[in-house]
Order: structure tokens, then C-alpha cells, then sequence
């Protein structure tokens, strides 16, 4: 009967031997794989709705904690570690045992996390024109990401933005999308650097001190039509092409594992069903081989009211090439519903193939699947003294001077550190959170002394000579200044925090009392004003009132980057990497345009040399 016996082979299980190529373990492992284990791979929900549990029934693909989901209020970094382990541990007992990536908003450091490095945002990072900086930034940040147990960063936002009224601008390095192009070096340093002989468009993530990126948002996010947030970019090919689009051709070539796509529409087609841009462009003429995600309850966005119709959501967007749904909190709809569309033949399974290989290929790459639990010895990586040096090195690097004393022959800057008497005024002069903007701790950030770092007003307290006298008054009267002996005043003002839709803003205005602060003590004495934005605003009714003028966007937890150039410890050698309007009626105004005539223009920024011998 030799005809009709098999010999009992064991199941050799290729997928699990590091050995094997890759792409033999990705088709070994699909091989195995039932839809439901398949549509589990493509959802990605909020910690917030996810047990052990969860993981294993559904099998899900992909965890994230959105803006301020975190596991306790102030939780510490082994108490995330132990969140993510437990929930890895339910993935890893499903039958497969096929590991579940985690993403964060690590968008300026692990920005979510208490007591984590809070780095400049990405409007200030521009301004350094340093990516070597900025490559050691995204490394730092990888460890204290990998500090937290999660291995995934919704990370860099290369969007160029075309419009400050955009509430998003603070997320964009640069209006210009060559210093955007540069600016994608935090990639390698995020993942590391891709070998000599590695694939262009292939996910490449080095280890276990590395973590997966996320370019965003694909494409045209920063276009928007007056600046509103998730708006229509109306633009014709060649100007995307050669606005929006050259960082991904970089991101893609440095090996960025996924790539996240834009609530936004290109000339009226929402980018989440675009798929003449994620598959015609992205994945067949880039070539792009990691994994396309959708943006928070992007597929629900692309119905007015959202979420009005959500299979033909899920059938146009995992049709247009999306790999992984953001679905938020609701997986049973979303899985419930791509598997109705895949057994009654609305969307092929050869799709349903290719998101899944995209999604393996990024977990296999990244070692996944031989280490998918986290050491609680990762902790001691979260906001540690070399990350801080290095954010405080960032911070004097991207601020930019725009103004330097009433007359060029009197620069007012560098600050003298021996005076009998200064005054700090302003509301974001002793604030950790206004100084760190949205996207910290909280989605939208929020004001006050909310995580680990150094004010400017502890800054200015440790630079100056102990005999100088530093009195702090959020928004002293003119009576009050000049009823006191001050040698020079140090004002720090400028915009609350925000992040998304919530920072859209038509007239740019900085919010009070900061202009009443500007005007009362810079027109009673000596001021330089230190300003704090997410962008420019309007700044041209203040100026001559001002000695000197300090952009110093939203620098994060290390203060005394700001003084340390404030008092010549270091020189000022920040360029404006986004044009400074005069008024908000001549936006949008980018450099080159034909009507361009800004207050300061792009690449503008004075220097100062640094005081010898302090
Ligand atoms: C934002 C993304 C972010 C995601 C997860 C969305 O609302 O647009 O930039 O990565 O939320 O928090
Ligand atoms: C989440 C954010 C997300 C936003 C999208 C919030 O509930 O916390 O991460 O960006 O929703 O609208």
C-alpha cells in the first residue's frame, strides 16, 4: 500500500527558525494562516480596550496607545513594560503564537511617558539643519520607546508644511521640503542604519534597541487648503511630487518599516481610499515593501459624518493598499466586516495576502519572533542624563535669533550673568508643559509642571553668577517695573499647548496676556523676549518694543538649552526653516513665492559668538 501512506513528516515550523530567509518564513507562516488569523493581523487597536485576552481571541495584529492612553498617571517605566509584556504574552499563546507590534507617538522623544526626554518638536529640529543631530535624537528616542516595553513609533511626521495656520506646523521640520529630505535621518537613527548591501524600500529595524518608524501622513498633509487640519490639498501632480512627496522617496530608500497615511484628501479624494497614491505610486513605482497603516479612525473619516458607512470604509481603504487599520476601539466591526468583504469576494484574498506579508515581514525583520517580551532592565533608558545633554544640545541649535539689541552696534545679546537684579516675566517662563507643546503627556499636552525637566526660570537661576538677584512675575505692571532697579528683563511667552484640529488657527495672534506682558515690560525697560509657538504668529506689532527677539519654538523638558545661548555660554546659529509672515492675509507664503515679502525670510537668523572663557 505504498501508494497511499504518507510518512508522517513532523511539521517542520520554518517560520520560527531565525535561520531560514525571510521571505520563506513569511510564506511558511501565511501558509498556516486562517482569515480570521489573517484580519487579526490587520487591526490595530488602543490599549485602553485590550486584554490578554482580547490578543489571543482576535488574534490582533497591533496595539497603540493614541495621544495620553497610558497605562496609570504618571506610571513608571516598568509598569509600562509589564502592560505591554502581558498583553504580548496573550498574542504569543494564540496558535501561532505570532507576536503583536505596539505603536506609540513618540513624536519628540516617548513623549506620552512621565519623566521621559522631551526633545524640541520637529518646527525647531528644522531650524538645526543638523540630521547627524537629529540621527541621535531618533536613536535616544528608540531607547526610551524600548524603555517602555514598545517596539513601534509613530514616527517622524515629514510633512511640509505649506501654512501656519495649520495646527499641525509644529509637527513639520520645514516648509522647505529639501530640509524635510535631510531631517529623515532620524529614520536610521530610530531603526538603524541600513546595511551597505541591504534593499531599497525593504523595512529594516536593527534589534532590540531599535524600534519600527512611521513616515507621515501620506501625502500632502501640510497642504492643506488654509491651513485647516484633514483638509483637501489642492495641488496638481507635479507640485505634489515635488512638495509633498521627497521624503518618502528618502524614507522609503533608508528602509522606514511602515508608513502612515494622511486624513487629508488630495484634490478631493480622501488619501485613505487613494489608490492611484498608496499602491500605484507608493508601493509599485517606490516600491515600498513594509506596511501601509490608516491614521486613527482614518477609514471612518472618510465618510461625512464619519463612520456613516463602515464596510464601504473598510472595502475602500484595504482595497486602495492599506495593510493596517488604526481601528481604535471598535475591532469587532472592522473584523467582523473585512471578513464579510473577503468571504463574499468584494475584496480578493491576494490583497488580504499582501497586507499580512507587509505586516510579517516588519515583525520578522525586527526580530520580533525570537524577542518579543521586554526586559524590565530596558527601564533604566527613560529620560536618562546622556538623552537630556543631547536635547539640551538640540534645543540651543534650534533656536533662532531675530533680533539682537534696538541698534546693530548694541547687540543686546549675549546676557551679562553678573547683575545686581533680573526680571523673568511671562507664561512660559516656569511651565514645563507650555514649553513642551501637544503631544505630551496628554494628546493635546497641557500646561504646567506636568513631567520631569528644567524651566527657563530654573534655567536663568542656575546660569547667572549667584550674586544676581532673579525675581519671577508672571505679568508684572509697569508700576511694579519700575518702582524696582531691574538690569534687563527676560520675558517667555507665546502659545498654549495644542495638537491636531484643536491648534487650527485663522489670525495667529499670541493668546494673552502674553502681548500685555510684551508691552508692559518691554516698553518700561531692556527686554529680550523669548517666544515660544509652534509656529510663527504675528510678531510684527511688538517688535520695536523689543530689544531682542528669540524664537525658541517648543524646545521640550531641557530649559537650559535656552540659556545657555541666552548667555553666550554658545552662540546662536539657528536659520528659520519657515518663513515669518507680517500679517495672516499673505498666507500661504512660502519661499519662492512670487508675493513673497515676509517680516523675516526663510533662512534667516542671526549669530552671536560665544563668550570666551565662561
Ligand atoms: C494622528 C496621528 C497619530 C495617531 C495616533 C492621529 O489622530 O493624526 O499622527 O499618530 O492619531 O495617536
Ligand atoms: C487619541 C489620539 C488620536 C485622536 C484622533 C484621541 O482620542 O487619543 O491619539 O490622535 O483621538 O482623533
Amino acid at each position: 500500500m505504498w501508494c497511499c501512506t504518507t510518512m508522517a513528516e513532523p511539521d517542520v515550523m520554518k517560520y520560527k527558525d531565525p535561520t531560514q530567509p525571510l521571505n520563506v518564513r513569511i510564506k511558511d507562516l501565511i501558509g498556516r494562516m486562517t482569515l480570521q488569523e489573517k484580519v487579526g493581523q490587520m487591526v490595530q487597536i488602543d490599549r485602553s480596550v485590550a486584554t490578554p485576552d482580547v490578543m489571543r481571541n482576535y488574534f490582533i495584529g497591533s496595539l497603540l496607545s493614541g495621544g495620553g492612553s497610558v497605562p496609570a498617571k504618571e506610571a513608571s517605566p516598568e509598569t509600562w513594560i509589564n502592560m505591554v509584556n502581558d498583553f504580548q504574552r496573550g498574542s504569543l499563546s494564540t496558535r501561532l503564537g505570532i507576536p503583536m507590534i505596539y505603536g506609540i507617538d513618540a513624536v519628540h522623544g516617548n513623549s506620552n511617558v512621565f519623566n521621559a526626554t522631551i526633545f524640541p518638536h520637529n518646527v525647531g529640529l528644522g531650524v538645526t539643519r543638523d540630521p547627524e543631530l537629529v540621527k541621535k535624537i531618533g536613536a535616544a528616542t528608540a531607547l526610551e520607546v524600548r524603555a517602555t516595553g514598545i517596539n513601534y513609533a509613530f514616527a517622524p511626521c515629514v510633512a511640509v508644511c505649506r501654512d501656519p495656520r495649520w495646527g499641525r506646523c509644529f509637527e513639520s521640520f520645514s516648509e522647505d521640503p529639501n530640509i524635510v529630505r535631510e531631517m529623515t535621518e532620524i529614520i536610521p537613527g530610530l531603526q538603524g542604519e541600513i546595511p551597505i548591501d541591504g534593499r531599497k524600500g525593504v523595512p529594516f529595524v536593527d534589534g532590540q534597541t531599535k524600534i519600527a518608524a512611521s513616515a507621515k501622513h501620506f501625502v500632502g498633509d501640510g497642504g492643506t487648503t488654509r491651513g485647516i487640519n484633514e483638509n483637501d490639498t489642492v495641488i496638481d501632480f507635479h507640485g505634489l511630487l515635488s512638495i509633498h512627496m521627497p521624503p518618502y522617496y528618502d524614507a522609503v530608500r533608508k528602509g522606514v518599516a511602515t508608513i502612515m497615511v494622511s486624513y487629508s484628501s488630495w484634490n478631493g479624494v480622501k488619501m485613505h481610499r487613494s489608490k492611484e497614491l498608496i499602491t500605484g505610486f507608493l508601493k509599485n513605482i517606490l516600491k515600498f515593501r513594509g506596511f501601509v497603516i490608516s491614521d486613527f479612525q482614518g477609514i471612518d473619516k472618510m465618510t461625512d459624518p464619519p463612520h456613516a458607512n463602515y464596510t464601504w470604509s473598510i472595502q475602500e481603504s484595504v482595497g486602495a493598499g492599506i495593510d493596517m487599520v488604526m481601528v481604535g476601539y471598535n475591532y469587532f466591526e472592522f473584523i467582523d466586516g473585512l471578513t464579510y468583504l473577503v468571504n463574499n469576494n468584494y475584496i480578493p484574498m491576494s490583497r488580504i495576502d499582501d497586507a499580512v506579508k507587509r505586516i510579517l515581514r516588519v515583525k520578522f525583520v525586527m526580530g520580533l519572533f525570537e524577542n518579543p517580551l521586554t526586559d524590565l532592565s530596558m527601564a533604566k533608558y527613560l529620560g536618562e542624563q546622556d538623552h537630556r545633554d543631547l536635547a539640551r544640545e538640540a534645543v540651543r541649535k534650534s533656536l533662532v535669533l531675530l533680533k539682537n539689541g534696538k541698534s546693530v552696534d548694541q547687540p543686546m545679546l549675549p546676557l551679562p550673568k553678573k547683575s545686581t537684579k533680573i526680571l523673568v516675566a511671562g507664561t512660559h517662563a516656569d511651565n514645563i508643559g507650555n514649553q513642551c507643546g501637544g503631544w505630551t503627556i496628554e494628546w493635546h499636552g497641557e500646561s504646567g509642571n506636568i513631567t520631569k525637566g528644567t524651566t527657563i526660570l530654573s534655567a536663568v537661576k542656575s546660569a547667572v553668577d549667584p550674586t544676581t538677584e532673579v525675581v519671577y512675575v508672571e505679568n508684572p505692571t509697569p508700576d511694579f517695573i519700575k518702582s524696582n532697579n531691574f538690569a534687563y528683563a527676560i520675558v517667555v511667552t507665546g502659545e498654549y499647548p495644542y495638537s491636531e484640529s484643536s491648534g487650527d488657527n485663522q489670525n495667529l495672534t499670541i493668546p494673552e496676556p502674553g502681548p500685555t506682558t510684551i508691552m508692559n515690560v518691554c516698553e518700561s525697560m531692556k527686554c529680550v523676549v523669548v517666544l515660544m509657538s509652534g509656529r510663527p504668529v504675528v510678531i510684527e506689532p511688538y517688535v520695536s518694543s523689543m530689544d531682542a527677539l528669540v524664537a525658541a519654538w517648543l524646545p521640550g523638558s531641557e530649559g537650559q538649552g535656552v540659556t545657555d545661548v541666552l548667555f553666550g555660554d554658545y552662540g546662536f546659529t539657528g536659520k528659520l526653516a519657515h518663513t515669518w509672515f507680517k500679517t495672516v492675509d499673505q498666507l500661504p507664503m512660502n519661499v519662492g513665492d512670487p508675493h513673497y515679502d515676509p517680516l523675516y525670510p526663510f533662512g534667516y537668523g542671526l549669530t552671536t559668538e560665544p563668550t570666551k572663557g565662561f
